[in-house]
This record gives C-alpha cells, sequence and structure tokens, in this order.
C-alpha cells in the first residue's frame, strides 16, 4: 500500500466491485470524468475488473481507503509512456460525505510521489472539463498549469464543455 497520514492507497480487490459500481452509477461523480456518464451494471462491471486491478500495465489504480479501512474513492495513473516518462492522472471521492476533507490532495500527493519517487516518471498531466470547480481547485492546489484547451471537446448534460489540459513537472 501507499501510506499517507489519513489515507492510504491500495490495488483495486475483487470484493471492491460493488462500491466501484456504486460509484461508476453515480451520475454527479462521473459525469466530468473521461469516460462520461454511463450506467452500468453489476455484470458487466465484473467483466472490467480483472483489467481494473492489473496494476503491472502502463494503467495503475488505487483504491483510496480512510484509516479506518473504509474505501472512499479511486485515483490512477493512466497510459504511462516509459520513454518519455510521463503519465495522466485521474481522481475521485465516490463518497461525497468525504469530500473537501483533504483526501483527494493528499490521494494525488500520494501517487505524485510514488510516480516519481519509485516509476521515475517526470511528469504528469490532465485534462478538466471548464465548469469543474472543484476539481479545478484541486489541480491549482497542487501546483498543475494550464497548457491549454479544447473547444467545445465534452457533450456533459446536453452541452458542449471545453477541456482544459493541464500538466505538472514532478
Ligand atoms: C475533485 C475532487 C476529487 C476533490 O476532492 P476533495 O477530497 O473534496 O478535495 P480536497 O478536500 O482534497 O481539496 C483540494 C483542494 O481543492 C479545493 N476544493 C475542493 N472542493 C472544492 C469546492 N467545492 N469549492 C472550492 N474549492 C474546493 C480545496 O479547498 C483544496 O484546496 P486547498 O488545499 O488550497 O485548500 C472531488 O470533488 C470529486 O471527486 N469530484 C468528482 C470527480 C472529479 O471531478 N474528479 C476530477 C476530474 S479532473
Amino acid at each position: 500500500m501507499i501510506k499517507g497520514k489519513k489515507i492510504y492507497l491500495r490495488p483495486i480487490l475483487k470484493k471492491d466491485l460493488a462500491i466501484l459500481n456504486e460509484w461508476k452509477n453515480d451520475e454527479e461523480t462521473f459525469q466530468n470524468l473521461g469516460g462520461g456518464f454511463m450506467p452500468i451494471s453489476l455484470d458487466q462491471q465484473e467483466k472490467w475488473l480483472d483489467s481494473m486491478i492489473d496494476t503491472t500495465g502502463n494503467n495503475k489504480r488505487y483504491v483510496i481507503c480512510k484509516e479506518d479501512t473504509s474505501p472512499i474513492g479511486m485515483i490512477g495513473l493512466y497510459g504511462i509512456n516509459w520513454i518519455h516518462r510521463t503519465s495522466e492522472i485521474g481522481v475521485y471521492i465516490g463518497d461525497k460525505l468525504n469530500h473537501r476533507k483533504g483526501y483527494g490532495k493528499e490521494a494525488c500527493e500520494l501517487i505524485e510521489g510514488f510516480a516519481k519517487e519509485y516509476l521515475n516518471l517526470r511528469k504528469i498531466k490532465l485534462n478538466v472539463v471548464f465548469n469543474n470547480e472543484k476539481a479545478t481547485h484541486l489541480w491549482e492546489s497542487l501546483g498543475y498549469e494550464k497548457v491549454g484547451v479544447y473547444k467545445n471537446e465534452r457533450f456533459i448534460k446536453g452541452e458542449y464543455q471545453d477541456l482544459i489540459l493541464m500538466e505538472k513537472f514532478l
């Protein structure tokens, strides 16, 4: 596990299937994420579970857990490029009662440390939907810089939204 002060990160387990499915079916959480809001059944999600569990390749997903071991969200490094030493990052706190407690930020700091100190990555990139203020605050507070914008890139809740591109050198 990747241990922090208030939370820790651990690989996904088969027993996480139900909570991952509950979060995946939450419109508010998923509408601004890369795959968008796309409800799926437990059975369908079970088919994906093996690839989600696999942390040996270029995508590494971890469950964010509180000290009492309860899972509250997910974080991952995606599309790691071992030549250029870059990766994308994605995070959500699925349990909304645990928003604004510093858990999202600590999870990002933990995975950045892991990326730098164990994976020898040098830069992390991300995309954030323009009107996703919570996430924009999070990334700015972590030192990510805006480097561009895709205009009208995402179709969310009936409207096209700009997508902000951000990056951070570790
Ligand atoms: C974005 C998200 C992960 C933030 O997680 P969180 O645990 O609530 O955030 P934290 O408590 O760690 O706060 C991190 C920073 O963002 C700020 N922030 C968080 N929520 C905020 C809000 N609603 N309004 C203003 N600022 C906010 C905090 O003040 C903090 O900044 P600071 O350290 O300078 O004080 C969470 O809102 C979420 O899961 N959203 C849905 C999924 C999503 O949009 N993911 C990101 C996709 S790019």
